[in-house]
């Protein structure tokens, strides 16, 4: 077996004395798409936020590529090419598309994203540049969230929750261009709620129950009703 990319061990999570996780253990394979579904409050977002170093973890707990990054902070990691993209896009309201895009490009890595590949990637933010982030339709708002990730130029992209107040038609156009993502060679952490969409857009599903992973299994192993009862707990 190769070194996972990301290596999660025995990671507990508090919000003061709220524990929000309990011994989270996986491993994510380099190149690989991975999904985390779960019902409100199970824990999705504390996880990725843990991962992406804005919640106090333990240094061994999280491993990118062979290091130990549980005690960095969120700009260290961000060094290392882990991005979030985060529940609710989080844009600069005040910034225009480019801007955000821009801010983005500062955070991370030197690599081949550019705004002119966003720009191919999603045309519409191409159209809309100089608009500001609060301008844009939700469907808009979440390219450029994903658009502000990729000029990071990340290894690891993880995104929460990307359907979240989207119609279905714009849900699908934003997962269509995913593979182009991961065939680019950026391995994909995703957070959904939508069973279905998580199943399609993933070679490995997790599903999580008042902070533990209660199922997992290679999409093509695991069916959707037996997602679906871990989901709700059944
Ligand atoms: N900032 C916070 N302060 C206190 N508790 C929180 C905070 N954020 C999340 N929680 C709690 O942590 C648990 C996990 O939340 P979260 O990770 O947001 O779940 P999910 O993303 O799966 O909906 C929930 O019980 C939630 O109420
Ligand atoms: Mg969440």
């Amino acid at each position: 077996m190769p070194e996972p990319l990301l290596d999660i061990r025995a990671l507990d999570a508090f919000y003061g004395d709220f524990q929000a996780l309990f011994g989270i253990s996986l491993a994510v394979p380099a190149n690989s798409v991975v999904s985390f579904v779960g019902a409100n409050g199970a824990g999705k977002s504390t996880l990725l936020k843990s991962i992406a170093g804005l919640m106090p973890a333990k240094a061994d707990a999280i491993t990118f590529d062979g290091e130990a990054i549980g005690d960095k902070p969120a700009y260290d990691v961000a060094k290392r090419g882990i991005a979030l993209v985060p529940e609710g896009r989080r844009l600069f309201p005040s910034l225009s598309v480019e801007e955000n895009l821009m801010i983005g490009g500062q955070l991370g890595r030197a690599g081949p994203w550019s705004l002119a590949r966003v720009y191919e990637l999603f045309p519409v933010l191409f159209e809309r540049r100089n608009t500001s982030a609060t301008a844009l339709s939700g469907g808009q708002q979440q390219m450029c969230a994903i658009g502000r990730a990729l000029m990071a130029n990340p290894r690891l992209m993880m995104c929460d929750e990307i359907s979240l107040g989207l119609a279905p038609i714009i849900v699908r156009d934003i997962y269509a261009r995913l593979p182009q993502i991961a065939a680019a060679g950026i391995t994909l952490v995703i957070v959904e709620q939508d069973v279905a969409q998580a199943l399609k857009a993933a070679d490995h599903v997790y599903c999580m129950q008042e902070g533990r992973i209660v199922l997992q299994g290679r999409t093509g192993d695991i069916t959707r009703k037996a997602v679906s009862a871990a989901y709700f707990g059944v």
